[in-house]
């Protein structure tokens, strides 16, 4: 969570004797880890430890991985695939990677000098915005937002400006952005936008108008769009994914953000991915070479395994996914939260006003203590906690007998709150 999203207080070198600068050099801190705390989600998953919770807090699978993908990692290992790949990623991955771009999106990708392998979309995405920003960029965010982007833009130097995504107010109805709003937000020092689509968390997937609008912005005002696109295999109710490079003129200032975590439900493994145009990459490719040096070898090459599932693999998932969000909705509505319905992605944002809590924070602590269910306070998605304060988050990549187990647990609520 973002504690203050002013730019990183620039204490100019002649305060280095000021009674602040002194107590910094005691700590022995940098001043930028004093603008974000720790990650609220994985806190959420070791509270659901200690309390023995179901956690529909973080976004991981608690399903097996596909048999094919795992005998391939392990037969890399066999083959003795144990030592550094190529910087920024196995030939096998590269490939498989621009081959699936061109298949699903329909863009051309030279796996030689546009794909960076990274270890995970995480890393993809800070070495992004490291290759990328300079102090005093800005980087426009939709909110809610993946509680990464607020601490990666402030790591690399850029201040964060969020424009809002508003919930829908029918149950069927889709998170929505105020065309001007976002205007605004684009002046001379934006570098770039950071999209996630499908979305995490509203499960929103932005229709080809809004990209299209986000797009004619970023022509205008010379900006980058940085997509998260993790989630583009898991959409339901006939919603379409579109890849913002596939759009007209965006090729070029598009770099697009995937990994192997949700697709092939493998999020230990830390396989992700950066495409950009050469220049780009060339950038991303020097940060990630001295951030991790690599992504790890033999998962890369099941990566590879993975990318060439036939194309019946991704339509099991989503309807697999399906039938886990249409279970875990009604049972949250049975229990008083008012769900937002998700197009994509694993997640149900809800409104608990109905509780009468003082805030998210104060829910989810119930909740995990006292109801047994993890879920993510609403806040860490937001700049302002109070923004949140109405709303929790859970996740639906479980099996059904977690979300069984979740749904009793629920049912208790209104008879204890
Ligand atoms: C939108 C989004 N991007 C990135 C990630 C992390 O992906 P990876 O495991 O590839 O680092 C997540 C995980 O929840 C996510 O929701």
């Amino acid at each position: 969570m973002i504690r203050d999203c002013a730019t990183l207080p620039l204490m100019s070198r002649a305060d280095t004797h000021s009674p602040t600068f002194t107590a910094h050099r005691k700590h022995f801190l940098s001043d930028r880890v004093e603008h974000f705390t720790e990650s609220v989600i994985r806190e959420m998953t070791r509270q659901a430890m200690l309390h023995n919770a179901v956690n529909l807090a973080q976004g991981f699978p608690d399903f097996p991985a596909p048999p094919e993908i795992k005998q391939a990692a392990q037969q890399a290992i066999a083959q003795d695939i144990n030592q550094y790949a190529i910087t920024w990623g196995a030939k096998s991955l590269r490939n498989a990677i621009s081959r699936q771009m061109k298949s699903w999106q329909g863009i051309e990708v030279d796996p030689e000098k546009e794909v960076t392998v990274c270890c995970g979309s995480t890393e993809a995405m800070i070495s992004t915005l490291l290759a990328v920003c300079n102090p005093g960029d800005e980087v426009v965010i939709f909110e809610p937002f993946y509680e990464n982007y607020g601490p990666d833009s402030i790591l690399s130097g850029a201040k964060p400006r969020f424009v809002k995504l508003r919930p829908p107010k029918e149950e069927n109805g889709t998170w929505t952005f105020d065309e001007k709003e976002l205007r605004q937000a684009f002046e001379k020092h934006t570098k770039a936008i950071v999209l996630n689509t499908p979305n995490n968390p509203t499960g929103k997937v932005f229709t080809r108008e809004e990209l299209e609008l986000i797009r004619d912005l970023c022509v205008e005002f010379d900006v980058l769009a940085i997509t998260d696109e993790i989630y583009e295999h898991i959409l339901y109710d006939g919603t379409e994914h579109i890849a913002m490079a596939a759009l007209d003129g965006m090729r070029e200032r598009t770099v697009t953000i995937n990994g192997m975590s949700k697709t092939y439900s493998v999020t230990g493994w830390r396989v992700g991915w950066a495409v950009a145009a050469e220049k780009i990459t060339n950038a991303i490719r020097k940060v990630h070479d001295f951030l991790t040096v690599g992504a790890p070898a033999p998962l890369q090459e099941a990566g590879a395994a993975a990318l060439s599932l036939p194309a019946q693999y991704y339509v099991q998932l989503a309807e697999r996914y399906r039938v886990r969000r249409d279970h875990l909705i009604p049972a949250l509505t049975a229990a008083g939260f008012r769900c937002f319905r998700p197009q994509g992605a694993y997640y149900v944002m809800t409104d608990i006003s109905a509780f009468g809590f003082e805030d998210d924070v104060a829910f989810a602590r119930h909740l995990v203590e006292k109801i047994g269910v993890a879920c993510v306070p609403g806040s860490s998605f937001y700049r302002h906690p109070r923004d949140g304060a109405k709303q929790v988050r859970f996740a639906f990549c479980k099996k059904p007998e977690t979300l069984d187990e979740a749904a009793r647990r629920l049912a208790k609520l209104r008879l204890t709150s």
